[in-house]
């Protein structure tokens, strides 16, 4: 049997094949050793039956189970574990939980591809600790049984973190306290009950779940609700497609402050993850610049332009999110020396200056436009591209350990059906999983590519929503104009809203 045609991602330490083989029956038996981690036992079970469709029987103790599971003593990186394939049966294990169900999806696949398994020894490891996806779920509504299936591909790829932009000018898709006018059944939102489900789901799976509210800016549908908090009073339209709308949160308004600091208890109520993204890109700062109250606001703290305005609401709002335990991260638009050096920042942009890009200062969440924007064209963004950028991101972080990782991201401005969602996720999210998480001297595009054109079943249960490869990989010349015209495009949107690049 060949294990290179089965496993993706591709174990970071490769697979040691050994002598002799293990032959599964109809039912799989599954122990684990020292009762270790007990409150994963049932779930486990369950989650077995539902990938393998087999049935699942739980041992007890350590009688040679089909698949034995022990906890590692001596310490191994978190996500890391070992995966043993013997005549007897397999054994996974790891220090933590993590490791151990990463180190399943692995178990899953061997057992998919072939019921026989030649005997090996399999150690793995990511070579990122932050392999995230970001769904915008603001521009188009995401239901809750789509998002639960993007969550279960991404933990059978291995990827941990789902960035859940859960607002924005389009949409306000979660309740807040004391602003019932924010969400309405027919515009679709998450309950809280919703979200604590998702949240659940995912950590059991893990991923962790990162909220992002964009503020101060991408606030149309709040402040159509809620124009008080606006600098102009209003009336507002929530808008519908693409664009940077001028009108943003008034940081001269007591009530507005007071708002985002409900965002933020909101968000940390709801979200046990220790991060959460507020946002900061693409903010037009001309509503401020003739507002009495941002002007007023501006001359209280002695600052000469709204650009140092934005420093200090960014750093407030920063600063009230770490007294609640949270560390904020932005998107790099705005970041720079006079922001709190606790601040993670995102970059995005590649048209933004090389300063803008990279902040010594501050740790560093990767998503190039061109590399891991997957609502784009598969000519602007092939999936040769999506594999080749993981590769450069594990680079950039053997030069700097402030790199934490790297996103894919989907904006949903133009995708409003899951057909379409899932056509320009699948199969670039394998792409990213693969090459964010196998160590670059062992990723393959061949070996890759070749997977996905045998084994299409492997990227989605529903073929119909994948593309086929012969769009995968566009021309070079195709790709070339639509990266020009996407350019013209990026550029010309900033310019009408006043932001320079
Ligand atoms: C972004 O694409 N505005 C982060
Ligand atoms: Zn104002």
């Amino acid at each position: 049997m060949n294990y290179q045609k089965s496993l993706l991602p591709y174990p970071s330490d490769g697979i040691m094949l050994l002598k002799g083989s293990f032959v599964f029956s109809k039912v799989l038996t599954l122990g684990f050793q020292d009762s270790c981690f007990p409150e994963h036992a049932q779930f486990l079970q369950e989650y077995l039956e539902t990938v393998l469709g087999m049935e699942i029987i739980l041992s007890a103790g350590s009688d040679n189970p089909d698949l034995l599971i022990t906890k590692r003593k001596e310490l191994l990186g978190e996500e890391e574990y070992v995966l043993q394939v013997e005549p007897q049966g397999c054994r996974l294990s790891s220090t933590s939980w993590k490791g151990i169900f990463t180190g399943l999806q692995t178990f899953i696949q061997l057992v998919n591809s072939n019921r026989t398994l030649q005997c090996c020894r399999i150690t793995d490891s990511p070579a990122l600790s932050w392999r995230g996806l970001m769904l915008d779920v603001a521009r188009s509504f995401c239901p809750l049984e789509e998002l639960l299936g993007i969550i279960d591909a991404m933990a059978l790829y291995k990827l941990n973190v789902l960035h859940w932009h859960i607002s924005d000018d389009q949409g306000w898709r979660f309740p807040v306290d004391g602003y019932p006018d924010l969400v309405s059944e027919d515009r679709g939102y998450y309950s809280r009950d919703d979200i604590n489900y998702v949240v659940s789901y995912a950590e059991k799976r893990n991923i962790m779940v990162v909220p992002e509210v964009d503020m101060p800016g991408h606030m149309i549908a709040a402040l159509s609700a809620y124009p008080k908090l606006s600098c102009t009073g209003g009336p507002f339209v929530i808008p519908t497609g693409e664009g940077i709308f001028q009108d943003i949160l008034c940081v001269g308004k007591a009530d507005t402050i007071a708002f985002a600091r409900k965002v933020v208890d909101t968000l940390c109520s709801l979200f046990p993850s220790p991060y959460i993204h507020l946002g900061g890109d693409e903010i037009p700062l001309d509503r401020w610049a003739t507002c009495p109250d941002c002007q007023h606001r501006m001359q209280e703290l002695g600052y000469k332009d709204e650009k140092a305005l934005l420093g200090w609401f960014s750093n407030e709002i920063a600063a009230y999110a770490r007294e609640k335990g949270k560390s904020t991260i932005l998107w790099s638009d705005y970041v720079d020396a006079s922001y709190d050096p606790s601040i993670i920042t995102q970059v995005w942009n590649p048209l933004l200056g090389k300063h803008k890009r990279f902040h010594s200062n501050h740790q560093v969440i990767k998503s190039d436009y061109f590399h891991s924007y997957l609502d784009m064209s598969y000519a602007l963004v092939p999936l040769s591209r999506v594999y080749r950028y993981g590769k450069s991101v594990q680079k950039d972080r053997k030069q700097n350990t402030k790199v934490l990782g790297a996103e894919l991201l989907l904006w949903t401005e133009y995708l409003n059906t899951r057909e379409k969602r899932e056509s320009h996720l699948y199969p670039r999210l394998l792409a990213g999983a693969e090459s964010f998480w196998t160590k670059d001297s062992k990723l393959s595009y061949t070996r890759f590519k070749r997977i996905l054109t045998h084994d299409i079943q492997l990227v989605s249960d529903n073929q119909n929503n994948v593309n086929k490869p012969s769009i995968w990989d566009p021309l070079l010349l195709e790709q070339i104009k639509a990266r020009r015209a996407r350019k013209k495009r990026v550029t010309a949107n900033s310019k009408e809203a006043g932001i320079s690049l």
